[in-house]
């Protein structure tokens, strides 16, 4: 099958970029004390050069004392943690590729296996990670007000320094999916509620003090998920009507593009269809979407971590769906972590030149 649909190129707002494919965040902890380094910056503009659309940076925590669990984990505040974010941000751009930060807060963490703890306790709505682990405090109304403060400086430190767009990351069991989450957020005040329309607020105001930040034109994307890696089959949003009650706040408060996260992008999300969860987000919101998932590998990244091996696998579903409409951007993970010029191969249609996942590539910043 054709691989053309994936090298159209794709514009929204200030955003082009040249063609569908994004480089999807994963956390690398090359960075220590939080600041990125030059082998770091080498790294993302690697990716540039092998034709990446849109590279978005692996998760880079805001400015709240335990907003991380592992200190080899890039910051996105602090004037040399941002200096380093400078040198990432050029070389991308020189190579001609776009880029975004993740910004993250982790919320209610386990500790880091080092040993090492932030200078405080973790904070999140109602101090749990998962249902029964408590690592931490619940947040009052100062802290939820400085957080919002604090996502909203990162955004505006992005745009200053010239990324593209900006992600704000909203999956995958972390802070601001601890709010959305009945099980991990207990609140009986304005920041909980009984259904998931209610607990977007938390999000919806993250968005609101991002989007004040960084004006009208720069598109900001939210990534979200049905699954938490504590709860792999959870769904937050049981049904389309849901779904809608969940991301249609997040709409009315800015966000232009969904990257909607599962770990096998062909899986339906509800019953009935076979659209998956970007293609039902694009549906019920509107919005552009992302989709992700084992795209071109035959295993999940989740079992990549204990050590599954992946073999390369052929495109023609996501092809087939991206065809229908089902989503307009599709994310990337291991196959660009481990080879930077995967995208100028698949262009290229050099499939055999196209490599499997093992765990070691976990080990190295990988640069060709
Ligand atoms: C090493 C590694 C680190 C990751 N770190 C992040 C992260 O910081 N933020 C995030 O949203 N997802 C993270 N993920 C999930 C990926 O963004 C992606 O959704 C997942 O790997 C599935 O894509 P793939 O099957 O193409 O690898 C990480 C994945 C890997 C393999």
């Amino acid at each position: 099958m054709s691989t053309e649909s994936l090298f159209r190129p794709f514009s929204l707002k200030s955003l082009n970029i040249k063609n569908r494919i994004v480089m999807a965040p994963m956390t690398r902890s090359f960075s220590p004390g939080g600041v990125p380094t030059d082998q770091v910056a080498a790294y993302y503009q690697k990716r540039a050069e092998g034709e990446v659309g849109l590279i978005l940076s692996e998760g880079t925590v805001i400015d709240r004392p335990s907003s991380s669990n592992d200190p080899n984990i890039p910051h996105f505040h602090g004037e040399q943690s941002l200096a380093g974010w400078k040198k990432v941000i050029d070389g991308v751009h020189y190579a001609g590729g776009a880029m975004a930060p993740q910004i993250w807060h982790m919320g209610i963490m386990d500790n880091h296996h080092s040993g090492w703890v932030p200078p405080v306790p973790f904070e999140g709505p109602s101090g749990l990670n998962r249902p029964g682990f408590v690592n931490g405090r619940v947040m009052t109304e100062e802290d939820i007000a400085d957080t919002i403060a604090a996502f909203g400086r990162a955004a505006a430190d992005a745009k200053r320094l010239g990324f593209d767009t900006v992600e704000i990351h909203g999956a995958h069991g972390y802070l601001i999916d601890q709010f959305f989450w009945n099980e991990t957020n207990k609140r009986t005040d304005i920041w909980g509620g009984k259904t998931l329309g209610e607990r977007t607020r938390f999000a919806v105001e993250v968005i609101k003090e991002v989007r004040q930040q960084v004006g009208e034109e720069l598109p900001l994307i939210i990534r979200l998920s049905q699954f938490k890696p504590s709860a792999y089959t959870n769904k937050l949003a049981a049904s389309p009507q849901e779904l809608e009650e969940w991301v249609s706040p997040l709409v009315d408060a800015g966000v232009d593009i969904f990257h909607c996260s599962q770990r096998r992008f062909w899986e339906p999300e509800f019953e009935g269809s076979d659209l998956n969860f970007a293609g039902w987000v694009k549906k019920v919101s509107g919005k552009a979407t992302i989709t992700v998932g084992s795209v071109g590998l035959t295993g999940e990244f989740l079992a990549a971590f204990a050590g599954e091996a992946s073999q390369p696998s052929s495109l023609d579903e996501l092809l087939r769906r991206m065809d229908r409409g089902d989503f307009d951007l599709v994310a990337v993970g291991r196959p660009l972590l481990a080879d930077p010029n995967w995208v100028k191969k698949v262009r290229e249609g050099r499939k055999e030149e196209l490599k499997g996942f093992t765990k070691d590539a976990l080990a190295e910043l990988v640069m060709g």
